[in-house]
C-alpha cells in the first residue's frame, strides 16, 4: 500500500510538470493503469453546460465516451454531484449503474475537486466482480486530486500563453497599422497638396518625392510583416553576390531616400563575395541602415562597409549617432523592443538576427553613448 501511493505521490509531481491538457490527461492514463490495474477507465471534465464530457478513455467505445452526463445521473453523476467517491463491487445489482462498456462488473468513480470546485470525474472499471479494494478508492482519491491541480495548472497554463499571444499579435499590429495609417495619411495630403498647386513644377517634384517616400515606407512595412510572419520558417535562396556592386547600389537607392542631413559613406575593399539570398540580405543591411539614421535625428554619418579579415568576409554598417546604454544592449534583440523612438515596432532587429541564423552567420555590436554604434557581422569562408 505505501509503496503505491509513494507511487502515486511521485508520478504526480511528474504530472504537474506535464505540458498540455493531452499530454497530462495521457500521462494520468498510463500512471492509474499502472498502479490500479483496471480493465477501463474513463476521465471526464464538467463544461460550460455543466454536463460531464469525457476528454480521454482507455477501452471504452467512441458512442459510450460521447454521450455526456448530468450531475446527479448514473453513478458517475452520482459520484460528481456528492463530491465523494463510489466504489461498487457488482454493478448489475445497482440501479444507479448505466451500461458504457461490455462486461463491466465493478466500478470505481472518484471526482475531482479543486478549489472546492468539482471540475470533474474519474472513473475506472473492472471485468472481475469486487475487484476495486478500499485501499484502491484511497488510491484514487488521492491519485484525482493531484490530477485535479495539475489540469488547473494547464489550464491557467494556456490561457496564460493565449492572452501572451494575443498581446503580441496586438502590440505588434498596432505599431505596424499605426505607422501605415500615418503614411496613407502623407499620401492624401500629397494628393490635395497637387490638386491646389497643379502649374507649380518644383513643388510638384518635392511633393512627388513625398508621396514617393510614403510609399516605400508602406512598402518596407508590408515587407517587415511578411518577414516577421515568415520568421517561423527557414528559406534562404544561396547564391554568390559580389560584395563591391551589390552594396554599390544599395546605398545609392539608400542615399537617394535617406534625409539630406545624412551622409552616407562606402567602403568595399579587397572584392569580397558571400553566399547568401541577395532579398534577405538587403533587408538586413536595410534594417541596420534605418536604425542608423533613426539614432542620428540631428544628422551624422553612416558607414557602410565589407572586406576580408583573417580568412572571413565581414559587412559593417556603423552610425555616428546616440548609442546604445550597455544595459540596452542585450534587449535590442527582444521581440517589441524599441526605445527612444516615437514609432517604433521592435521587430527590425528580430528580423536581422533571422537573416543572420539563418545564413550561419555571426553578428556583434559595439556602441558608445552619444558617439555611436557599429554592427558587424561575420562570413566564415570554407
Ligand atoms: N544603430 C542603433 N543606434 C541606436 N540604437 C539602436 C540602433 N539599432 C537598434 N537600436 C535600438 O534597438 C531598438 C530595437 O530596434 P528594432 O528592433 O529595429 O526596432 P525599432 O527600430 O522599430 O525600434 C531600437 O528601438 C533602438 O533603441
Ligand atoms: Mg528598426
Amino acid at each position: 500500500m505505501r509503496e503505491r501511493i509513494e507511487k502515486v505521490n511521485f508520478l504526480g509531481k511528474f504530472l504537474a510538470s506535464s505540458r498540455s491538457l493531452d499530454e497530462t490527461l495521457e500521462m494520468a492514463m498510463i500512471i492509474s493503469q499502472d498502479v490500479l490495474g483496471y480493465d477501463h477507465a474513463i476521465i471526464r471534465l464538467l463544461d460550460q453546460t455543466q454536463e460531464l464530457r469525457a476528454v480521454k478513455w482507455i477501452g471504452f467505445p467512441r458512442e459510450a465516451a460521447d454521450r455526456t452526463i448530468r450531475l446527479g445521473e448514473g453513478i458517475t453523476g452520482q459520484a460528481a454531484e456528492q463530491r465523494k467517491s463510489i466504489l461498487v463491487n457488482d454493478t448489475t445489482n445497482d440501479p444507479r449503474y448505466i451500461k458504457g462498456v461490455e462486461n463491466c462488473l465493478s466500478e470505481l468513480c472518484s471526482p475531482m475537486i479543486f478549489d472546492g470546485n468539482i471540475i470533474g470525474v474519474f472513473n475506472v472499471e473492472s471485468e472481475t466482480p469486487a475487484f476495486f479494494s478500499d485501499d484502491d478508492r484511497h488510491i484514487l482519491e488521492n491519485f484525482v486530486t493531484q490530477l485535479a491541480s495539475a489540469l488547473e495548472a494547464t489550464r491557467l497554463r494556456d490561457e496564460l500563453g493565449r492572452a501572451e499571444k494575443l498581446s503580441m499579435i496586438g502590440s505588434f499590429a498596432s505599431a505596424i497599422l499605426h505607422d501605415i495609417r500615418n503614411d496613407i495619411h502623407q499620401l492624401n495630403i500629397g494628393a490635395d497638396l497637387l490638386e491646389m498647386a497643379p502649374d507649380d513644377p518644383a513643388r510638384v517634384v518635392t511633393i512627388a518625392q513625398k508621396v514617393r517616400k510614403s510609399a516605400e515606407n508602406i512598402h518596407d512595412l508590408v515587407g517587415d510583416i511578411f518577414e516577421f510572419v515568415r520568421t517561423g520558417q527557414t528559406s534562404v535562396t544561396r547564391q554568390k553576390v559580389e560584395l563591391a556592386p551589390f552594396m554599390e547600389s544599395f546605398t545609392t537607392r539608400l542615399m537617394a531616400s535617406s534625409r539630406k542631413d545624412i551622409l552616407v559613406n562606402l567602403n568595399v575593399a579587397g572584392s569580397p563575395s558571400v553566399e547568401a539570398d541577395p532579398r534577405r540580405l538587403k533587408r538586413l543591411l536595410l534594417n541596420l541602415a534605418n536604425n542608423g539614421a533613426e539614432a542620428m535625428p540631428e544628422g551624422g554619418e553612416l558607414t557602410i562597409s565589407a572586406g576580408k579579415e583573417g580568412g572571413a568576409v565581414f559587412m559593417e554598417v556603423r552610425d555616428s549617432g546616440k548609442g546604445i546604454a550597455p544595459d540596452r544592449l542585450n534587449k535590442i534583440w527582444e521581440p517589441f523592443y524599441t526605445h527612444g523612438k516615437r514609432e517604433g515596432t521592435g521587430l527590425g532587429m528580430v528580423i536581422i538576427k533571422k537573416i543572420v541564423d539563418d545564413h550561419g552567420w555571426k553578428i556583434m555590436v559595439a556602441s558608445e553613448e552619444e558617439k555611436g554604434t557599429c554592427f558587424r557581422i561575420t562570413i566564415p569562408q570554407e
